[in-house]
């Protein structure tokens, strides 16, 4: 049997895609409010550091895998991260325009992820599946909820629909090595409380700086506005709520959740796009 659990019909290869955002990066890029575009570029702060480190813990177990279809999957998955890795390194490039401090920003999130970077491989590997856990649930809602993305502009939108695919195909594979190589259910648990704390304490964080630059961080209405997005009915995390949870349940396996179908529909949406630029 294979070691692989990504089903059949899934495949987890790299799409060579450049995103040409400069322009809409100098504006509130998420339909002119300030608080959902900071949210979403506090999201695509943490990505470039954040998804180097999934890489180097994936590889530290690399050549303890024989299966060939998880082999070829970590390729891809290697693949793809280093894809997002590239564009969102240049979206957050692009958000300097703007006058954003994010050399400071970048710099207090590296120091973290250098941190994760010293821990023993089997932490590092447990919270790489606690992060891709994250990237995978929001990847989920967004491409089920477009009414959530209503109002960003077109190339940002599919930015965010091509990283939402790709998390979602590969959401298995440092779990499917994990469970192989690591196997330890407690510390995956354990680690993830580590990686919540972390994912919200950075993202807040990065809101909070971001909003400060455009002079809304003590907006109420700004505030009220975010709130309302993010927990409100059916706000953002509050919609994720139970899918995060999910991960503490014995036994758990991302494709627990199979949203092959949104996956197809998804990719057909993407192609449509693409085919119709070139
Ligand atoms: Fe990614
Ligand atoms: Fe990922």
């Amino acid at each position: 049997m294979s070691l692989s659990s990504t089903p059949d019909g899934v495949s987890v290869a790299p799409r060579h895609i450049r995103f040409d955002i400069a322009d809409e990066l100098k504006t509130l890029w998420h339909g002119n409010d300030a608080f959902r575009t900071a949210f979403f570029n506090a999201l695509s702060l943490q990505f470039p550091d954040g998804e180097q480190q999934f890489i180097n813990a994936v590889r530290l177990y690399r050549d303890q895998i024989d299966d060939p279809k998880l082999s070829e999957e970590i390729r891809g998955f290697i693949g793809q991260e280093a894809l997002h890795s590239r564009e969102h390194k240049h979206y957050n490039e692009g958000l300097k325009a703007r006058g954003y401090d994010i050399d400071g920003l970048d710099a207090r999130f590296r120091k973290h992820m250098e941190w994760v970077g010293r821990l023993p491989p089997s932490r590092q590997l447990a919270g790489t599946c606690g992060a891709e856990h994250y990237t995978a649930v929001l990847a989920n809602a967004i491409l089920r909820n477009p009414q959530w993305m209503e109002g960003a502009t077109p190339a940002m939108k599919e930015l965010w629909r091509w990283h939402a695919i790709e998390e979602t195909e590969h959401k298995a594979v440092a779990f499917d090595v994990y469970r192989h190589c690591v196997g330890d259910e407690r510390l995956r648990r354990l680690v993830f409380l580590f990686v919540t704390f972390n994912f919200f304490k950075y993202t807040f964080l990065n809101t909070c700086s971001l909003l400060k630059t455009e002079g809304k961080l003590w907006s109420l209405r700004t505030w009220m506005g975010g709130i309302g997005f993010l927990w409100g009915k059916p706000g953002v995390l509050r919609h994720c709520l139970p899918d995060f949870l999910a991960y503490f349940r014995k036994g758990f396996h991302p494709w627990q959740q199979d949203n092959r179908e949104l996956l197809e529909s998804s990719l057909s949406e993407l192609d449509r796009t693409y085919s119709k630029a070139s």
